[in-house]
C-alpha cells in the first residue's frame, strides 16, 4: 500500500545503473508458513560510469531482512540503511559480493506478484517489478545476470522443483525434504526469473531445431489436467518451426518448459526456459474449451515462445520501452496465427478488438503513447496501447518496408543487440540501417498518443480522366499532448470500376500503371494523390487490411458499401464495408429511437445479408463475421455521447428484423452445418471452426424467433454435441431466451457436470454475466455467492464481474447507478487483495466522459468514493486520480 505521495517516474530521468550484477546465486527454502531466500550477488561498478563508488541502492519490498554481508562480512545495523523499498550499503571496491537472507510469506501473498501459492503449488511472477518482493536486488531490466537457483522443499507435497535454464544437480535432505539446482547460462534481467514447486505431472515431447539440436519440451499441469495439454504442445512445436522459417530464430536451451497455474494476473509469462501460464491459456480439449479458447491457447503459447528472442535475448532497457518487446511480439504472434488459420478472419478479429477497446483507451483519461513518457505504477501500462497499438506500429513498418526489407531489419536488430537491453529507437534504427530509409517522422507513432483521423475526399475530372483523392489527417488532444504533428500513415488502396473489377493504378507523373493495389504514404496534414487514365469515376477501396490504426472516413453511401461488400478484392475491406453499412443503419435506428419515431430498418442491410447467406462459395467464417453486427461497445466508441439504452434497443431491433426476414436461409445454413458437426468428431482446424461459427451465429439469430422448432434444435445441440463450442453457444442462446424452464435446467445440468473444472465454470459464469435480460446486476450478485466463485482467483473476477461491466452494457449502466456502485465496491475490496486486478477492473468507470451528464455524475461519484476509501495501492490510485483529473 501507498504510504507517501506516489512518485511519478519519467523516461527523461533514465540513468544507467551504477552497479552491475554478473552472477546471481539464489537458494529458496520453501516451508508452509514462510520461505527463506538467500541471495549471493557478484557485483561490480558499472565500467561505463565514473571512478567513484556511490552508495549501492538495492530494491526490496515486503522483505524481512535477517542478515546482509558485504564480501563475506556480516554488516552491523549501522552499516546499511533500510526503508520500505530499499536496502542501501556502501561498497568499498569496484568488485564485491553481497549476501543476504530474507524471510517472505508466499502463503499469504494474494497480489500474485513475487513468490506466491496458486492452490498447493509455489510459483512466481516477477514482471515488471515483482522480483524485489523476493530478495534485495537491482530490479531493473538493464541489469542482466546469469542465475543459479537452488530450491528445497518437502518431497511429498512438492516432488517437482523447477527454475530457469538447465537442471544441474538434485538430492534428498533430512526430514523428508529434497532439493534441486538449476543454472541459466543466458544473462537475463530479474523480471525473467521463475521458480515452481508442486505436485505436477508433465506431458513430454521433443523438437529438433534447424541446426539439429534436440530440445526437450515439457508442459507441467496438475494431475487432473494431463489430458488437456496436447493442443498447447502442438501449438508450441508449430511456433518453434514458424520462428525458424519466418525469422530465422532457433531456440537456445536444451529444455523448454510451460507450467499451468490457476491463479494468474495475466495470460502468461515468458520467463527464460520456464514459461508460466494462466491455465486458461494452456488447457484445451474439445469437451471443455471452445474454438476461441483453442485459438487463444495457440496464440499465447506462440507469443510467450516468441519472446525468447523478442524480449529475452534482446530485452528492454527500461519499462518505458515495454512495447519494444510486447508490440513486436504481438505482431509476431498475430502473423503466426494468420499463417496457421485464416489470415482475413484473424485480421478482422484483431481490428474489431483494437477499434472497440484500444481506440476507447486512446480517447480516455489514461491515453498514453506506445512509449509512455511517465508512469506511477508500471503494472498499469500493460495496456492495449502498448500491446495492440504497438503491434500495429510494427505492422506499419512491415508494410512500408515489405516482407523482405522487414526481415533484413529484424535480422540486423537481433544480430546487433543480442544479449543487450535496448530501446524502441534501437529497433527502428536497425530497420532504417538495414533498408537505407529514414523513419524519423514515422517514430511519432511511438511518442504521440491518440487515434489519428483521416478524412478522405474525392474529385473526378471526366475530361482528363483524372481521379484525385485528398487526405486530411488530424489527431485529437490527449492528456499532456495538445498539438500533434502529422503521422506517417500507410494507406493500402485500390480502385474499382462500375462492374467491380480492379483498375490499374497509375499516379500522375508515372509512365505505366503499377498493379491494382498499392500503398500510399500520407505524411502531411493534407495531401492529394491523382490517378490518371480513368474512363469513368471509380470507387475507392481504402485502408485495405486496416493498414494503419486510424479512423478513416470517406463519404460512401449505402449502395456503394453494398457494392464493396460484394466486389472488393480485399477480403478485409469486404468485411469493413459491411461493418460501415451496419453502423450507418444502426445509427439511423438510434436516431429514430431518440426522437421517439417508429423503428424502421433499412432493407438494404437485409438484402446484403441475404446475398451472403446464399453464396455457398464464401468462407463460412467470413460469412459469420459479416453477419455479426457491430457490438454495443463499438457503437459506444463511435458515439460522441453514447445513449446506452437507444444503442441497445436499436441493435436488438435490428437483430430481430434480420432473424425474421432471413429465417429461411439462416435455418438452412444452421441445419446443414449442425448436420455436418454431428457427423464429424471435433477438430480445432480452420474449416471446422468456420462451420461452427456460422452454425452458432445462425442459431443465435434463429432463437430470436422463439419458435418451438428452434428451441428443439437448440436443446438438441446442447445435449448431443461433442464439444464446448456448440454446447456453450446453445447454453448462451438459452440463457438469453424467454424459455425459463429450459434455461434453468440447462444451467443446473452444466454446473453439476462441470463443477470440478474451474475453467469451464468460468464460462458458465460469463454466459450469465453477459445475459442482457433485465435483472443482470442481481444475477451477478447472486452468482458471487456460488461455491465456485472466489475473489482470490483473477479468472473468476474476469469471468463474472469483468464480463458484466465490459460486455453487458445495458445492465451495467442501469439508470439508477447501481451497476457503478457494485463495481466500485469490488474495486475497493480487491485493492487490498490484488491491486493489479483491482486497477484493471475499474477501466469501465474511467470512460465516464462518453455518457450523458446524469451517468457522468454517478460514475464520477463512484471514482471519488474509491479515492476516499482509504489506503490505495499505487495501481488503483494512478487510474482513479488520472481519470478524475
Ligand atoms: N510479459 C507478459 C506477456 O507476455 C505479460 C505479463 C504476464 C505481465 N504477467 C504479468 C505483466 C504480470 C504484468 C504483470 O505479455
Ligand atoms: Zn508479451
Amino acid at each position: 500500500m501507498r504510504t507517501e505521495q506516489p512518485k511519478v517516474i519519467y523516461l527523461k530521468d533514465y540513468q544507467a545503473p551504477d552497479y552491475l550484477i554478473d552472477e546471481t546465486n539464489l537458494t529458496f527454502e520453501l516451508y508452509e508458513d514462510h520461505t527463506l531466500v538467500h541471495a549471493q550477488l557478484v557485483m561490480r561498478r558499472n565500467p561505463e560510469l565514473g571512478d567513484g563508488l556511490p552508495p549501492l541502492v538495492l530494491d526490496g519490498q515486503q522483505l524481512e531482512l535477517l542478515w546482509v554481508a558485504l564480501d563475506d562480512r556480516v554488516l552491523d545495523e549501522g552499516e546499511y540503511q533500510l526503508d520500505d523499498s530499499h536496502l542501501t550499503l556502501q561498497p568499498t571496491a569496484r568488485t564485491f559480493t553481497v549476501d543476504s537472507t530474507v524471510r517472505i510469506h508466499p502463503e499469504s501473498n494474494t497480489a500474485l506478484e513475487g513468490l506466491y501459492k496458486s492452490g498447493t503449488m509455489f510459483c512466481t511472477q516477477c514482471e515488471a517489478e515483482g522480483f524485489r518482493k523476493i530478495t534485495y536486488y537491482l530490479d531493473r531490466p538493464d541489469v542482466m545476470s546469469s542465475f543459479t537457483t537452488t530450491l528445497s522443499a518437502e518431497q511429498h507435497a512438492y516432488p517437482v522443483l523447477l527454475s530457469n535454464g538447465n537442471p544441474v544437480a538434485s538430492g534428498a535432505e533430512e526430514g523428508g525434504r529434497h532439493w534441486a539446482t538449476w543454472q541459466d547460462p543466458f544473462k537475463k534481467p530479474a523480471y525473467l526469473f521463475a521458480l515452481v514447486a508442486g505436485d505436477l505431472w508433465c506431458v513430454e515431447d521433443s523438437f529438433t531445431t534447424l541446426s539439429e539440436r534436440e530440445v526437450a519440451l515439457r508442459i507441467y499441469v496438475e494431475p487432473e489436467n494431463i489430458d488437456k495439454c496436447q493442443h498447447a504442445m502442438d501449438s508450441l512445436k508449430k511456433a518453434m518451426r514458424w520462428d525458424e522459417k519466418v525469422y530465422g530464430r532457433e531456440y537456445d536451451l536444451d529444455i523448454f518448459m510451460i507450467v499451468a497455474v490457476n491463479d494468474f494476473n495475466m495470460g502468461a509469462m515468458e520467463n527464460k526456459g520456464l514459461n508460466i501460464f494462466n491455465s486458461s491459456c494452456v488447457l484445451a480439449k474439445a469437451e471443455t474449451a471452445t474454438d476461441a479458447a483453442h485459438q487463444r491457447v495457440e496464440g499465447v503459447v506462440a507469443h510467450e515462445y516468441f519472446h525468447n528472442w523478442s524480449g529475452n535475448r534482446v530485452t528492454c532497457r527500461d519499462w518505458f520501452q515495454l512495447s519494444l518487446k510486447e508490440g513486436f511480439t504481438v505482431f509476431r504472434d498475430s502473423e503466426f496465427s494468420a499463417d496457421m488459420n485464416s489470415r482475413t478472419v484473424k485480421r478482422v478479429e484483431d481490428v474489431a478488438f483494437l477499434r472497440t477497446n484500444q481506440f476507447a483507451e486512446d480517447a480516455g483519461p489514461m491515453a498514453h503513447p506506445v512509449r509512455p513518457d511517465s508512469f506511477i505504477e508500471i503494472s498499469n501500462f500493460y495496456t492495449l496501447t502498448v500491446y495492440e497499438k504497438g503491434s500495429e506500429v510494427v505492422r506499419m513498418i512491415h508494410t512500408l518496408l515489405g516482407a523482405e526489407g522487414f526481415r533484413k531489419g529484424s535480422d540486423l536488430y537481433f544480430q546487433r543487440h543480442d544479449g543487450q537491453a535496448v530501446t524502441c529507437d534501437d529497433f527502428v534504427k536497425a530497420m532504417e540501417d538495414a533498408n537505407g530509409v529514414d523513419l524519423s517522422q514515422f517514430k511519432r507513432w511511438y511518442s504521440q498518443s491518440g487515434t489519428p483521423r483521416l478524412a478522405v475526399s474525392e474529385d473526378f475530372d471526366a475530361a482528363s480522366g483524372r481521379y484525385t483523392l485528398t487526405f486530411r489527417q488530424s489527431c485529437p488532444p490527449t492528456p499532456g499532448q495538445k498539438d500533434k504533428q502529422p503521422f506517417v500513415i500507410p494507406v493500402e488502396m485500390g480502385l474499382l470500376d462500375h462492374l467491380g473489377n480492379p483498375l490499374p493504378l497509375r499516379l500522375e507523373g508515372e509512365e505505366h500503371a503499377h498493379g491494382s493495389n498499392r500503398v500510399l504514404q500520407i505524411d502531411q496534414a493534407e495531401q492529394s494523390f491523382s490517378f490518371v487514365g480513368l474512363q469513368a469515376k471509380p470507387l475507392p477501396s481504402l485502408l485495405r487490411g486496416f493498414s494503419a490504426p486510424v479512423k478513416l472516413s470517406f463519404p460512401y453511401d449505402r449502395d456503394q458499401l453494398m457494392f464493396l461488400m460484394q466486389y472488393d478484392e480485399d477480403g478485409f475491406n469486404r468485411w469493413e464495408a459491411g461493418q460501415q453499412l451496419s453502423v450507418q443503419v444502426l445509427q439511423e435506428l438510434v436516431g429514430q429511437r431518440q426522437r421517439g419515431d417508429a423503428l424502421l430498418l433499412d432493407e438494404r442491410l437485409l438484402v446484403a445479408f441475404r446475398t451472403l447467406l446464399q453464396d455457398n462459395g464464401l468462407d463460412q467464417a467470413m460469412v459469420a463475421e459479416m453477419l455479426s453486427l457491430p457490438s454495443e461497445a463499438y457503437l459506444t466508441e463511435l458515439s460522441e455521447e453514447a445513449d446506452v439504452e437507444a444503442i441497445h434497443v436499436a441493435r436488438e431491433f435490428a437483430r430481430r428484423r434480420i432473424a425474421e426476414a432471413l429465417y429461411e436461409p439462416l435455418w438452412q445454413r444452421y441445419q446443414a452445418n449442425r448436420e455436418a458437426s454431428r457427423k464429424t468428431a471435433y477438430v480445432a482446424e480452420a474449416e471446422h471452426i468456420a462451420r461452427r461459427s456460422l452454425q452458432n451465429i445462425a442459431l443465435s439469430y434463429l432463437m430470436l424467433s422463439e419458435k418451438p422448432d428452434v428451441l428443439a434444435a437448440c436443446l438438441e445441440q446442447y445435449e448431443a454435441c461433442d464439444n464446448m463450442t456448440e454446447r456453450l453457444t446453445a447454453l448462451a442462446v438459452l440463457v438469453n431466451s424467454p424459455f425459463e424452464a429450459e434455461k434453468a435446467k440447462g444451467l443446473a445440468q452444466f454446473a453439476d457436470y462441470f463443477q470440478d473444472n474451474p475453467l469451464v465454470m468460468d464460462q458458465w459464469f460469463s454466459v450469465q454475466a453477459g445475459c442482457t435480460l433485465p435483472g443482470g446486476l442481481e444475477r451477478v450478485q447472486a452468482l458471487m455467492g456460488h461455491a465456485a466463485f472466489t475473489l482470490k482467483n483473477p479468472n473468476k473476477i474476469r469471468a463474472l464481474i469483468g464480463a458484466f461491466a465490459n460486455q453487458n452494457l445495458i445492465n451495467f449502466h442501469r439508470a439508477d447507478g447501481s451497476g457503478y456502485r457494485f463495481l466500485a465496491d469490488q474495486v475497493i475490496t480487491l485493492n487490498a487483495l490484488n491491486p493489479q486486478i483491482a486497477s484493471r477492473l475499474l477501466a469501465p468507470l474511467t470512460r465516464w466522459r462518453k455518457y450523458a451528464p446524469a451517468r457522468q455524475a454517478q460514475m464520477r461519484a463512484e471514482l471519488e468514493r474509491i479515492l476516499a476509501s482509504g489506503e490505495l495501492s499505487s495501481d488503483v490510485y494512478e487510474v482513479v486520480s488520472k481519470s478524475l483529473a
